[in-house]
């Protein structure tokens, strides 16, 4: 029998979803169980969960955690995720909560005690369900100090002496840094502390302590493999990942077309297709009415952005040239949460430019796919982008993206005036470089509609399939096998 590789993670939509990371997870066990492996995935039980029209039930009670000074035990759900079990770990005092990591003040002040028990439950569960993994795989953070634990465990041979460890890092910026006190809640042996294990200039960080032992580190584009080698975009991590470069490698995300296309999109009013786009205009006259847009936008292109509004996605340099684009005759979308700061500079452009602009912010899924589709232009001027997803989605809808040539921006769109581009971009992240791509965008559209046209037909037929990412994975899991 093959051994199920197990993939952990804090997000899995649509049970949970803060971003990209979410998507993903959503997609890889199947894409993995295509590719024939046994899957299985652990994630928490949090009070917001959807149950996404799946039966979620109770499947351990009391399962208990291994905190050998302290009986804690936490209870498992399990839902049929088409085929692959999903355990969800339920302790109410770390999970049952508004939010998944933060509120309006900031970070939950006991992150790190949630997620190493997270990490601990999912080593408890994994022993208690009885077969050996050929690999576990971790996602972040949240799940980093995984293969840390297995480093030791298969140290005393056992049930985990086969087993793997891979760790995708989905964004370096978040670490999971916290004060060395909490050190010794991990239950890590102590010669884990230091600057070849969990130890960050004498904090405890829990995605070092992944890239420390991880059998394989993979990131999500490959362009973000080779830039976080470099001091610019390391977060303070690239020492470290320059000498584990030998296990590195970047695989870039597929998207889900079963929930992303045109044809076939549940939130749309009407749908539509390369071969046929007038449901597109469709879209876009709904989507006028329902943001409370000028009409005669219809004749004009609207720009969008939907993400997190944070300095990575470049939402200041957005907000910086609003008036310019304003200049251009141009409809504005922003859907997003995030810097509150951030938040109110761009409702106050919807005040501002009544008709012209409208901003959302707020999280809403379904805006989201509606806002891909009647819309014009996608705006990403991400600072660094692991991957992306938000520009794939736009591709397939038909809205070609203006980004900044980062991470996985580089590795999707064909960009302006190559043969066959798909978009545009630009090299470094500047107000004066992204004013001057929306304008060349904004140009072609107006100027030259069958060569926009075109460009929209060859987005559309872009693909980035999660077969291609499964396979990719799976002959990583093949390399790292403990077990010929
Ligand atoms: P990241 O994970 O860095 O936020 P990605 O492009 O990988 O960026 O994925 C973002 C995902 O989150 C996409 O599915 C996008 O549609 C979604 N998203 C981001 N902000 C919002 C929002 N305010 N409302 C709805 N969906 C959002
Ligand atoms: C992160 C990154 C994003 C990536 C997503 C899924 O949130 O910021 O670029 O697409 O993870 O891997």
């Amino acid at each position: 029998m093959q051994r199920p590789v197990y993939l952990v993670t804090s997000e899995i939509y649509p049970f949970s979803k803060t971003g990209g990371l979410g998507d993903v997870m959503g997609a890889l066990p199947l894409a993995l169980q295509a590719q024939g492996i046994p899957v299985a995935v652990i994630s928490p039980f949090y009070g917001r969960l959807s149950s996404g029209n799946f039966r979620i039930r109770l499947s351990i009670s009391d399962c208990p955690v291994g905190y050998p000074w302290q009986p804690i035990t936490a209870d498992v759900y399990e839902a049929d995720y088409y085929g692959v079990p999903v355990y969800f770990i339920h302790r109410g005092e770390f999970f049952d909560r508004r939010y998944y990591y933060n509120d309006h003040k900031g970070d939950y002040f006991d992150n790190a005690e949630r997620f190493i028990f997270f990490c601990r439950a999912a080593l408890s569960l994994i022993r208690r369900l009885g077969v050996n993994p050929s690999v576990v795989h971790s996602h972040d953070w949240q799940s980093a100090l995984l293969p840390a634990y297995i480093h030791y465990l298969r140290q005393s041979g056992g049930f985990w002496a086969e087993t793997s460890s891979a760790l995708t890092i989905h964004n370096l910026a978040f670490q999971g840094r916290f004060s060395s006190r909490l050190f010794a809640g991990c239950g890590l042996p102590p010669e884990a502390w230091g600057m070849e294990g969990v130890e960050y200039y004498g904090d405890l960080n829990m995605l070092k302590g992944g890239i420390a032992y991880a059998d394989a580190i993979t990131t999500v584009s490959p362009t973000y493999a080779e830039e976080i080698l470099h001091e610019h975009c390391g977060c303070g991590l690239d020492g470290i990942l320059r000498k584990r470069k030998a296990h590195l490698s970047g695989i870039l995300n597929g998207a889900n077309y079963s929930v992303w296309s045109p044809e076939a999109d549940p939130y749309l009013p009407a749908t539509y297709s390369a071969a046929n786009l007038s449901g597109k205009a469709t879209c876009k006259q709904a989507l006028l009415e329902e943001l409370g847009l000028d009409a005669r936008l219809m004749q004009r292109p609207v720009l969008s952005f939907i993400g997190r509004l944070r300095g990575q996605k470049g939402i200041d340099l957005l907000n910086a040239i609003v008036p310019d684009l304003i200049k251009l005759d141009v409809g504005i979308i922003v859907l997003g949460e995030g810097n509150p700061e951030h938040e109110s500079t761009v409702l106050e452009f919807m005040e501002m430019y009544r008709g012209k602009v409208s901003a959302v912010v707020n999280y809403t899924e379904d805006l989201a796919h509606r806002i891909q589709a009647g819309s014009d232009i996608f705006l990403m001027p991400s600072r660094y982008e692991p991957c992306g997803l938000t520009q794939m989605y736009a591709l397939r809808y038909g809205t070609p993206p203006v980004a900044t040539a980062v991470g996985g921006l580089r590795d999707t769109i064909i960009p302006w005036p190559k043969d066959n581009f798909t978009g545009f971009t630009f090299e470094r992240s500047s107000t004066a470089g992204f004013l001057q791509a929306v304008s060349k965008a904004v140009a072609l559209w107006e100027n030259d509609q069958p060569a926009w046209q075109n460009m929209v037909q060859r987005a559309m037929g872009q693909a980035f399939t999660w077969e291609e990412a499964g396979a990719a994975y799976a002959a990583l899991y093949r390399q790292i096998n403990r077990k010929g």
